[in-house]
């Protein structure tokens, strides 16, 4: 959460700072804001900040006539302090600027520190002390970067930084803690940013920072430092992330897009599986069959949606590969002594790589003693995998939508490839039901296609759920995280309150719920457990409740009043879940689409969240 950006060059880089905050705008959106350094011959630094969208920082930058060779930017998702112009960065202490990503732990210690040196502060954010603190030790006789390298000393907490200064106009510096932070090399010109869209136009030669390091970024070179402030050489990647995959094309909405492009992300990310004809170890690393033959239960940890992912996973680990396997929020194993058995594998989902609970969850678990972990993620040399011993990349592309959608379906492609390796490693599946896994991954992307097909009759049913205030959604077995991901959509992108229940548990409590006004939508497939959804659906229907079902194109349902049904591809076996997770994309999408809310952004949220 937040973005960062940061470019210097011979030519006027305002243009670039403005696309790169947009292109960075899905880690916050509350506030933005760029610092320029004003040529001339007493270089001084200029700065405009906004409340609401980029746009409209932009329109105000444009309207002042901001143009500069040197400048960072940033976008914002409040955290300490509220949303307001003051607390907007850059951050200003006499002549230095500075933007930051993370939380500074100790800001209050450091504040009370500097207000004694008489320093005034401006804003409620936990930032301008790092400004205030740069500034102190640029006053006592540091260079701008020896200043960052002995305030990056006093913090405690996470960060990623890009400072200036007017009095160093032929450079600017960055530092990088526990949040994301790159450089990209470009030609005469450098950049700095919180991931690769940002700069993407401009380049696609980076540098990823390591925690501690931090860099001199100049218009003719980088020099990076590390944590103990040696000049280090960390080598230079080239991104294949695509300008396609960060542009709207054709779409209305990044969610509309990413939602239609899960059968091509679901292709890529079980290409490698069709092309070996099966499923070896290898597709979780070279040593990934010694880790996965010697592990006897998996431990996975994740947040939000990728912890929907993971409730799907436990029901295919326990009963296809036959090991016991247990799914927890990041955010409460990380405080709490759980059990650790050392030979269960933690695997973390992650779309980002960078949710600071799951990354903590993380170290967490090594450090009660588990020996392996594995992590399944879709940002390539992102933080939680570069923190793991055996890593899978989900092939979904950039995903931007703040509601998760691809990476959902991608994660659950991967983890239902590590279900058959594991059972393939530990005798429960044999060359017989391994081809017959491969014939069913197979199909997937046209039964999702097929899914897809059904939009304009779930757009259909939107309308009628946009005048609703509160949803119930059920399913089953491997379904019921379906409709917990189902709930959760709505609730994101429509504010419309919305729960999931095991539709057994009804009964138990949510039924008291129900009434003419309670719409339930259930996910009923053709599978084992379709006679107790039934009932269940009876139960609502004798309490008035109007049903909103998806069922399987070969169950015998009938639509009757009060019961409105649409029918899914042919059941999916196993892999139905992941049919059955788009008819709950699609209609919290077009229920949204019909309350006007904003999809790709909706209020309060940020996609990845490095914050506690
Ligand atoms: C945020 C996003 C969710 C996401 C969750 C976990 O809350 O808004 O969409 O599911 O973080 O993110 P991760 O990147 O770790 O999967």
């Amino acid at each position: 959460m937040c973005g960062i950006v940061g470019a210097i060059a011979d030519r006027d880089v305002v243009p670039v700072l403005i696309e790169g905050l947009k292109r960075l705008e899905y880690r916050g959106y509350d506030s933005s804001g760029i610092a320029v350094l004003e040529q001339g011959a007493q270089p001084d630094i200029r700065r405009v900040r906004r409340t609401g969208r980029v746009s409209e920082m932009a329109s105000a930058a444009d309207a002042e006539g901001f143009n500069s060779v040197l400048g960072i930017g940033h976008t914002r998702w409040a955290t300490h302090g509220g949303v307001t112009e003051a607390n907007a960065h850059p951050h200003i202490s006499a002549g230095v600027a500075l933007v930051h990503n993370g939380i500074i732990e100790n800001h209050e210690e450091q504040r009370e520190k500097l207000r004694a040196l008489g320093y005034v502060f401006e804003s409620q954010t936990d930032t301008e002390v790092i400004a205030h603190l740069m500034h102190h030790h640029l006053k006592g006789g540091d260079s701008l970067l020896s200043a960052l390298q002995r305030t990056v000393k006093e913090l405690t907490g996470a960060y990623a930084l890009a400072v200036m200064s007017r009095a160093e106009p032929d450079h600017f510096v960055c530092a990088r803690m526990g949040c994301p932070l790159l450089v990209g090399l470009g030609d005469g010109e450098n950049f700095v940013a919180s991931d690769v869209s940002a700069i993407i136009s401009s380049t696609r030669r980076v540098i990823f920072l390591e925690e501690g390091d931090t860099a001199d970024v100049r218009r003719d070179g980088v020099q990076v430092y590390d944590a103990h402030d040696q000049p280090i050489d960390r080598g230079v990647h080239l991104s294949d992330v695509s300008l396609a995959s960060l542009e709207l094309g054709p779409y209305r909405h990044f969610m509309q897009k990413e939602v239609h492009e899960q059968p091509r992300a679901l292709g890529d990310t079980i290409e490698a599986a069709i092309d070996a004809g099966g499923f070896p170890a290898e597709l979780f690393g070279r040593n990934a069959e010694a880790v996965l033959s010697g592990i006897t239960g998996v431990q996975i940890l994740a947040c939000g949606t990728s912890y929907y992912a993971g409730m799907t996973a436990r029901y295919w680990i326990e009963s296809i590969a036959g090991l016991p396997c247990n799914v927890e929020i990041a955010s409460e194993y990380r405080y709490r002594a759980a059990y650790a058995d050392p030979k269960h594998l933690v695997v973390t989902l992650s779309q980002s790589g960078e949710t600071l609970d799951t990354m903590e969850a993380l170290k967490y678990a090594k450090s009660l003693g588990h020996l392996h972990t594995l992590s399944i993620c879709n940002v390539p040399e992102s933080a939680i995998p570069r923190a793991s011993e055996l890593v899978c990349y989900t092939r979904a592309g950039a995903e931007i939508g703040v509601a998760s959608t691809k990476a959902f379906t991608t994660q659950l492609a991967a983890l239902f490839q590590l279900t058959v390796v594991l059972g393939k490693l530990h005798g429960r599946v044999d060359a017989t039901r391994e081809a017959d896994y491969l014939e069913q991954l197979r199909f997937l992307p046209g039964s999702v296609q097929h899914a897809l097909n059904m939009e304009p009759q779930i757009a259909a049913w939107a309308e009628r759920f946009a005048r609703k205030s509160s949803a119930l959604f059920l399913g089953r077995g491997l379904h019921y995280p379906i409709a917990l991901e189902g709930a959760l959509k709505l609730k994101e992108i429509t504010y419309i309150h919305a729960e999931a229940y095991p539709a057994g548990e009804l009964k138990h409590g949510p039924l008291a719920l129900v009434d003419e006004d309670m719409p339930v939508v259930v996910i009923a497939p053709n599978d084992s457990l379709l006679e107790k959804v039934k009932s269940n659906m009876q139960e609502v229907r004798a309490r008035g409740g109007e049903l909103f079902v998806f069922a399987d194109q070969d169950s015998n349902f009938v639509e009757s009043e009060g019961v409105h049904v649409i029918r899914t591809p042919r059941h999916a076996g196993v892999l139905s879940p992941i049919v059955h997770t788009i008819p709950v994309q699609l209609l919290a999408y077009h229920t949204a689409l019909a309350r006007g809310t904003d999809v790709d952004k909706p209020r309060n949220l940020a996609k990845s969240v490095t914050v506690e």
